[in-house]
């Protein structure tokens, strides 16, 4: 019998993988609006500074493609396009309000010819093996049901000698 936490969130170690998804999905499109300022608020801002440490550590050689996974509204995706102007990005997201906020500060900042949203799962992505060269995820992972297939996907999609950054 599923503990409960409060009246409308049970414990994840106390659901099955399909009540997992459900309770995440229904997270986040809950949060969209606060979600940008809670995520720097709890961090004390350490989520900028993560990220941009991550776009550090990233090589681009072969297709020039970055894929963001669980990209929300898109920080990562953004930074990484600020940094390499040559590089063309990929978030994935399987919830699509996060996603139309990230789209909206895309625009903002002139960035939506090479930052494209895609509505997907983590866990089966829907593009070709070794279509990017590098593919992250940045304060995702915990919330995948299944990280080893998570990871697993990521690499499979990352051209070899291509980097895969989980977090
Ligand atoms: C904490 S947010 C991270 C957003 C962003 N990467 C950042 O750096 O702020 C987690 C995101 O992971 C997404 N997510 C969780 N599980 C997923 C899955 N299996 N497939 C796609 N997205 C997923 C959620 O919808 C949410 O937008």
């Amino acid at each position: 019998m599923a503990k409960h936490i409060n009246e409308k969130y049970v414990s994840v170690a106390a659901i099955t993988k399909a009540e997992h998804v459900r309770v995440v999905k229904d997270i986040f499109k809950t949060i969209t609006r606060r979600y940008d300022f809670l995520n720097h608020f709890f961090s004390l801002g350490r989520d900028i500074h993560w990220r941009r440490f991550t776009t550090g550590k990233m090589h681009f050689l072969k297709t020039f493609r970055f894929l963001d996974v669980a990209t929300g509204t898109g920080d990562l995706a953004i930074e990484t396009a600020l940094r390499y102007p040559a590089v063309r990005v990929t978030g994935l997201d399987f919830v699509q309000e996060m996603m139309d906020r990230g789209k909206r500060k895309v625009e903002k900042k002139g960035l939506s010819h090479r930052i494209t949203f895609s509505r997907g799962d983590a866990l089966n992505l829907p593009f070709p093996d070794d279509h990017f060269d590098v593919a992250g995820i940045a304060f995702g992972l915990r919330h995948i049901t299944d990280r080893k297939k998570g990871l697993g996907e990521e690499r499979q999609g990352v051209a070899p000698r291509g980097p895969g950054m989980g977090g």
